[in-house]
């Protein structure tokens, strides 16, 4: 069967009612949850059926899942566009052997270097400032942020945007004596990140600071480029060029998750990631949970033309899990263009957007629940509490996060006031999760990238290029070099006015 057919197939598939689809199907719950790594999934309540997820099956064949999976993991250049590997799973150990032992190797480096800050080689060191943006700051900004915050070791401010405002918030907090200058950017170009570390430099001199790029430590795919800028090789934590920029935090990109949560811990992190690789290595697609995801993302994005897809994260540890997975998702297959240079025959990745619970839900829930978008959910929820607080917080909590799934689909009718009905009929999947964990987070953020690969082999495009993201840079560095030169009106009178 090719792909067009196995398409046909899957549309021609009766669309069933949400409401009623448990009510004759006793076997729906656990023919739709599965337990991995710490995490329970639950698509019972979205509109994948047993008849569905075979021609799904059917779909994933005529594309050449299995043989695109394998050759991700062999390390064959897979991003074809770049001609490169993508071996984030080599840095969790799983793999290409010699990639596995080189992301070893590193990461013995990132280690012992860890070691020396802690063994104060860098003198008291209570601050770390890490400089970087994009794949450079979300991935170690979500970690350090779920299981750092109160780790009582060191105080680790991610600074990204080049708003100086930001730079200046972490600077006021700090005390350049006592801070470490961590500068994370794959090319070692990025201007954001290369402003801000330069502005950090300043600021350490300005203080009084003895040689202030002795307290750098860069973290990059271009080790020469970090010494020519001033940074002494042995500071240099590199990592391999086939490391995508929004897959990297598992490589010396994640020193300061390493810093702020202990080795031990960004180990664990990787060991769970490591676990999810090999589930989506090996296990049927029937029960394989990225795949599954990805084909319910297929069913929605295509059969359903849903736009866009919400996250919501029912735990304040995963609080910016909506914003990391909007640059994984958005970012890897926001594209238009099929592997081959071809148009795509179908929309590709959805606007993802999101929030935490319950905040949203006084917030944006009453278009999910009576807007005129279908828009399918994922609830994100723990078992056990990130707090000690009255047990009541997490009951209220995970009772909300409950009752929306079932309100979303069931709805309520109201023949008298249809301003008072409620659809029902919409789509929603819950991630259930032991605990908040470095091992169960890396589970949870390694399935999100085979999730996001799995629908790139399903709609036959690359995830791992961005060219998007170029036109605007060069744009902006034309006009800093050469000045505003031959743009629209409205972009003229923009620079005029702001600019000078
Ligand atoms: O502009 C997008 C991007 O290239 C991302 O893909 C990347 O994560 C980010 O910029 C930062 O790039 P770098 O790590 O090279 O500074």
């Amino acid at each position: 069967m090719d792909r067009k057919a196995a398409w046909d197939a899957i549309n021609k598939e009766p669309v069933p009612e949400l409401k009623s689809i448990f009510a004759n199907n006793p076997d729906r719950l656990s023919a739709f949850t599965l337990a991995k790594g710490g995490i329970r999934f639950d698509w019972s309540k979205t509109h994948l059926t047993p008849a569905l997820m075979d021609r799904f099956v059917d779909l994933a064949d005529a594309t050449g899942l299995v043989k695109a999976r394998e050759a991700l993991f062999q390390g064959e250049a897979v991003n074809v566009s770049e001609g490169r590997a993508a071996e984030h799973m080599a840095e969790r150990g799983e793999g290409n052997p010699e990639s596995v032992s080189r992301a070893k190797t590193l990461h013995n480096r990132m280690r012992a270097l860890i070691d020396a800050v802690e063994g104060e080689a860098f003198g008291s060191v209570r601050h770390i400032l890490h400089v970087g943006i994009g794949g450079s700051a979300l991935g170690p900004n979500l970690i350090v942020d779920a299981l750092g915050r109160h780790s009582g070791r060191y105080d680790v401010a991610i600074v990204s945007n080049v708003d100086g405002a930001a730079l200046e918030e972490a600077m006021a907090r700090f005390d350049p004596s006592a801070t470490l200058l961590v500068v994370a950017s794959k090319t070692f170009t990025t201007t954001e990140t290369m402003l801000n570390a330069q502005s950090v430099i300043t600021w350490m001199i300005e203080d009084g600071v003895d040689d202030p790029y002795g307290r750098v430590i860069a973290l990059t795919a271009s080790p020469e480029k970090a010494m020519e800028w001033g940074v002494d090789e042995t500071r240099v934590l590199p990592f391999g060029e086939s490391v995508g920029g929004r897959y990297s935090l598992w490589s010396s990109i994640g020193f300061p998750a390493a810093m702020a949560l202990g080795w031990d811990a960004f180990e664990s992190l990787l060991e769970g990631a490591a676990a999810m690789d090999r589930h989506f290595r090996l296990a049927d697609f029937h029960k394989n949970a990225p795949v599954i995801a990805a084909f319910v993302d297929q069913y929605y994005a295509r059969v359903m033309q849903c736009q866009t897809r919400a996250v919501f994260a029912y735990d304040e540890r995963l609080r910016l899990l909506p914003s990391y997975l909007q640059q994984l998702e958005m970012e890897s297959n926001g594209k238009s263009v099929t592997k081959d240079g071809k148009p795509v025959d179908g929309p590709t990745a959805p606007i993802t957007w999101g929030g935490v619970g319950t905040d949203a839900q006084h917030a944006v829930f009453q278009l999910l629940h009576q807007g005129s978008h279908i828009v399918p959910v994922e609830f994100i929820a723990a078992i056990e509490p990130g707090h000690s607080l009255d047990p009541a917080h997490h009951d209220t909590l995970l009772v909300n996060c409950f009752a929306q799934g079932a309100a979303l689909m069931q709805g309520r009718e109201n023949a008298d006031d249809p301003a008072r009905a409620y659809p029902g009929n919409r789509p929603s999947t819950t991630l259930l999760l032991d605990d908040v964990t470095p091992e169960i987070l890396g589970a949870l953020i390694a399935f999100y990238e085979h999730r996001t690969f799995a629908n790139a082999v399903l709609m036959d495009i690359n995830p791992f290029d961005q060219f998007g993201v170029e036109l605007g840079k060069e744009i902006a560095r034309s006009i800093e070099k050469d000045g505003p030169k031959g743009f629209d009106p409205s972009t003229m009178a923009l620079i005029e006015l702001a600019l000078g």
